[in-house]
């Protein structure tokens, strides 16, 4: 790659921040990729609080979140954005043109609400749209691009949700994404920039994902995830099938957005929820859990809060993984970490019979390097086992329940071969 851009060295010098294309949203902000909670998923659109008063978008929702992230233990591990998704809004902008909250709903006001989320240590997101209204039909941010950043920023948020509903022509969504990405840097507050540019451009062209990243802190590909395995697995087959594509856009800064973890509904098995985890932490896919977190099941949660699997998804070097191989009805996906270790995941999508043994070379892995000339297997999920010390040949057996994966952690040690004398690997010296 010509890092100069192409001149010499003392034009290079006065002009290189000016000329070089920055090569992701320098706002200093997702370094890694950002973890929370987002209300859509699970809570949808209900503004009835009559009907249902503990499961209407309302601030009492997201203050009883608020409360719950931090007393059962999620923001320490990491889930620090509790995002408002559509539907909060007043049907109408105020006199001046500014967004407000619904009154009934939001009686105290955002401004308030992120006061209390930031008493809490915990950050505050909200969702606006690109186009005219939002997708559920509350004002858009047309032509209001700069007061919008501006009242976000004067209630202290610090995440945006930019959704693309409504959003006119290609040229208007590209310059409403582009527009509001400078409206938020302007704000001089850090905020977050959420958007779905390429998912509401690809059905006409093909995504420019140099120029995306260059905007956006994460971005949405593909359609809306379900509580349901069907939507799980398209979301995957879409990603291996693009990964030619989007998995070398992804980086501190700027990630490919999977869209929302469901663990802890209704849809899901526990093999799937697994896989939804593990998958998730190997697309270093931002971890915005959509659930009800008052009530969650202590296995959920558990596997929610799992460390050793944030640690991958949260890994500085900041790859994206990729599938490396489909084999009948196993799928194997790596993800190169930093040090020279390696996440990789074995999925079995057979839908019927029992755990069924899949059988690997470690030589697969790391295009040869992974296990070279041998490295330590930690099994991280479904449960956690040290699978010891394996060399560049050694075949490695995991078991997988149907539509679960094991999600294993390799890294390359520089033990001596030979213990007392006695070999380590007598198959292989
Ligand atoms: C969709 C978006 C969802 C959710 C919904 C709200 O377009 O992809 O994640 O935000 O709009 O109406």
């Amino acid at each position: 790659m010509d890092r100069s851009c192409g001149m010499g060295l003392p034009v290079l010098l006065l002009v290189l921040a000016l000329s070089c294309p920055a090569g992701a949203l320098e706002n200093g902000l997702a370094r890694t990729p950002p973890m929370g909670w987002l209300h859509w998923e699970r809570f949808l659109c209900q503004v009835d609080c009559d009907e249902e008063p503990s499961r209407c978008i309302s601030e009492q929702l997201f203050m009883q979140m608020a409360d719950i992230m931090v007393s059962d233990g999620w923001r320490d591990v990491g889930y620090q954005y509790l995002c408002i998704d559509d539907c909060w809004m007043a049907p109408t902008r105020d006199k001046q043109g500014r967004l407000q909250p619904d009154p009934n709903r939001f009686p105290s006001g955002i401004r308030k609400l992120a006061d209390y989320v930031h008493s809490k240590g915990l950050k505050l997101g909200i969702y606006a749209d690109v186009g005219n209204k939002t997708c559920a039909g509350f004002p858009g941010s047309r032509d209001y691009y700069d007061l919008d950043a501006d009242t976000f920023a004067g209630w202290g948020v610090d995440l945006l949700k930019f959704d693309g509903c409504n959003f006119g022509t290609l040229e208007l969504l590209a310059e409403g994404y582009k527009n509001m990405s400078h409206a938020l840097n302007k704000t001089g507050r850090d905020i977050v920039f959420s958007c779905e540019w390429p998912l509401y451009e690809r059905p006409f062209r093909k995504p420019n994902y140099t120029e995306i990243k260059q905007y956006c802190n994460y971005w949405r590909n593909y359609a809306d995830v379900y509580d349901a395995w069907g939507s799980v697995k398209n979301i995957l087959d879409w990603t291996s099938y693009n990964q030619d594509s989007i998995v070398d856009a992804a980086g501190p800064g700027g990630w490919n957005d999977p869209d929302m973890l469901v663990i802890g509904n209704f849809g899901l098995s526990w093999d799937q929820q697994v896989t939804q985890l593990a998958l998730w932490a190997i697309m270093a896919a931002p971890l915005l859990m959509s659930n009800d977190l008052r009530q969650i099941s202590p296995q959920a949660k558990a596997l929610l809060q799992n460390k050793e699997v944030i640690a991958i998804n949260q890994d500085p070097l900041g790859k994206q993984g990729y599938r490396i191989t489909k084999e009948n009805h196993f799928e194997l996906w790596e993800r190169p970490l930093s040090g020279g270790a390696f996440a990789i995941a074995v999925l079995n999508r057979q839908e019927i019979g029992g755990p069924q043994a899949f059988v690997f070379s470690t030589a697969y892995l790391g295009s040869g390097l992974a296990c070279n000339p041998a490295c330590s297997i930690q099994q991280i999920l479904p449960t956690s086992e040290d699978l010891g010390l394996h060399n560049w040949v050694s075949p490695l057996k995991v078991v997988v329940n149907p539509t679960g994966t094991v999600l294993l952690k390799t890294v390359v040690t520089e033990e001596k071969l030979f213990d007392n004398g006695k070999k380590r690997f007598p198959e292989f010296l």
